[in-house]
């Protein structure tokens, strides 16, 4: 068991390092916080896929699946066609894996097209691989095709420039001191010149609900597509404050409405 610890352990700092690669400003914004004296711990992993027989939700929940996860709860996301799961580990202080996908079978035949021929180059050793979920993208990308992805989908647009890579890391706002207020961390954030997602309120959810989230807007990248290098959204960093259930325990669950506006952080500049 120490093992599968050890490569889980492995696992999640590869992720992280290449989700900063992703995301610069969040390395910049986890040092500020350590510069503040505070601790992270890191609340969930979120990925994205798309409904398939060969890559859905399962296809990368296996690996997780395999190293000490658990399936716990789903949530639909009607208006944007998605679909999600959670994944908890037996060792609390493990981050929760939240996986979602685009409901294909719902979008455009146009959108169904495209998206059928980039998963037809994806080779299956890719898939068998255990990092898999930082292997990024297995064909090429037309900014083009991006464009009119985007116009149907904003979350298809992202997994096909992307490709299968951490969409976003959270931050536990519980273990932090000074900043364990959601609101007071918001403040810090945006004074630090970060942009934040703001769509529904700065801040998702309530102590009702027993979570509330805010995130980042995920900064622009640059990113090499078949005509040129052009500068689209990466991931961002989300913040997460959860609340105790009437029997003392803490949730470990999502809100949907509050993910539903979260999903948003990868959406274009308007
Ligand atoms: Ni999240």
């Amino acid at each position: 068991m120490a093992q599968v610890h050890d490569s889980l352990n492995q696992l999640l700092q590869d992720m992280w390092v290449d989700y900063c690669d992703l995301n610069p400003e969040a390395k910049r914004i986890y040092d500020l916080l350590k510069a503040e004296g505070e601790t992270l711990e890191n609340d969930h992993i979120a990925l994205r896929t798309f409904k398939h027989p060969k890559l859905g939700i399962q296809s990368l929940a296996n690996i997780f699946l395999k190293m000490g996860y658990q399936e716990k709860q789903d949530y639909h996301f009607p208006e944007k066609k998605l679909y999600a799961k959670h994944y908890e580990h037996n060792d609390v202080h493990q981050p929760k894996i939240f996986i979602s996908e685009l409901k294909l079978e719902e979008t455009s035949d146009k959108l169904q097209k495209v998206i059928s021929s980039i998963i037809n180059e994806i080779p299956s050793t890719a898939l068998a691989d255990p990092k898999f979920t930082l292997s990024g993208r297995h064909w090429k990308i037309h900014y083009n095709t991006y464009e009119s992805l985007a116009q149907e989908s904003e979350y298809a647009s992202w997994v096909y420039a992307i490709g299968f890579r951490p969409n976003h890391f959270t931050i536990n706002v519980n273990a932090l001191k000074k900043y364990s207020d959601l609101k007071n961390l918001n403040a810090f954030i945006q004074n630090a010149g970060y942009r934040m997602n703001n769509s529904g309120g700065l801040i998702k959810g309530s102590p009702n609900l027993y979570l509330e989230q805010s995130s980042t807007m995920a900064p622009e990248i640059p990113v090499q597509f078949t005509e040129g290098t052009y500068k689209i959204p990466g991931c961002y960093y989300e913040f997460a404050k959860r609340y105790r259930l009437p029997n003392g325990e803490l949730y470990q669950g999502f809100v949907a409405a509050s993910a539903d506006k979260i999903f948003e952080s990868t959406d274009r500049l308007k």
